[in-house]
């Protein structure tokens, strides 16, 4: 069996990195692994279970019982929580504050990390986009990138897809937030937000979707033997 190719796209919340990964699995043909949405189920299924933030041992247990499941085309990925469809419902606000909390914790990484990787493995190839794809989840993917953008850019962005959902929401709010999940997400213990050494570091602030996935797409045909999958996997 020939290795999966695996394209890792790193970086904060608002770089670009669903947008573009989508993108990018769609021309490639690779399946799309969204990492963030198994962390926002896994922190749906906690908030139900009534699990405290502050119990790590319960947070690890709740995660190992989740049945997460990504299924359908890069663009229109559906995310399922114990046979639910939780597509819309893991891009709340809530959901988003409690991935970055669930996801800290140790146990719950190791089991998303485990899965992740597995279902990386599955197949032909894929595009993962999360915070610690290139440096953890697979450090000899065959390309990573890693996406970011100043942080009023990515407020403008995650506000553009919020008021889809709540129209009250405002920039300062916005902004205070990222600032937030920033700073939890690159100095937790475990498996920090941090760029791989061999990445390739794009900043999208001044960049169109379209500018930057030229760079990208032609970034990983130079390293790309050629795949072709598309499809569904279960964590
Ligand atoms: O990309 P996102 O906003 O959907 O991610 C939700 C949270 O999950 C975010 O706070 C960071 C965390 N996360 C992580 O720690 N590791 C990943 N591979 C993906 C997401």
């Amino acid at each position: 069996m020939t290795k999966p190719f695996i394209v890792a796209i790193d970086g904060p919340s608002g770089a670009g990195k669903s947008t573009l990964g989508r993108r990018l699995a769609r021309e490639l043909g690779l399946l799309y692994i969204d990492t963030g949405a198994m962390y926002r189920a896994v922190a749906l299924a906690a908030a139900a279970a009534g699990v405290k933030d502050s119990d790590a041992e319960g947070l690890t247990c709740v995660a190992h019982r989740a049945r997460v499941r990504l299924e359908g085309d890069p663009d229109s990925l559906r995310v399922f929580l114990d046979g639910r469809d939780v597509s819309e419902e893991i891009r709340g606000e809530a959901a988003g504050r409690g991935a970055s909390v669930v996801s800290a914790v140790p146990g719950v990484r190791r089991e998303l990390v485990r899965r992740q990787r597995e279902l990386g493995e599955a197949g032909a190839g894929c595009v993962l986009d999360g915070r610690d794809i290139g440096t953890v989840v697979f450090p000899s993917a065959d390309v990573k990138f890693f996406l970011t953008a100043a942080p009023e850019a990515r407020a403008r962005r995650r506000l553009e897809e919020e008021r889809e959902r709540d129209a009250a929401r405002d920039f300062e709010e916005t902004l205070a937030d990222i600032n937030d999940r920033d700073l939890r997400d690159a100095t937790r213990a475990d498996s920090p937000l941090a760029i791989a050494d061999d990445a390739v570091v794009i900043d999208t602030t001044e960049l169109s979707v379209e500018e930057v996935f030229d760079t990208m797409l032609r970034t990983v045909r130079d390293r790309q033997p050629g795949g072709s999958r598309r499809g569904e996997a279960e964590a």
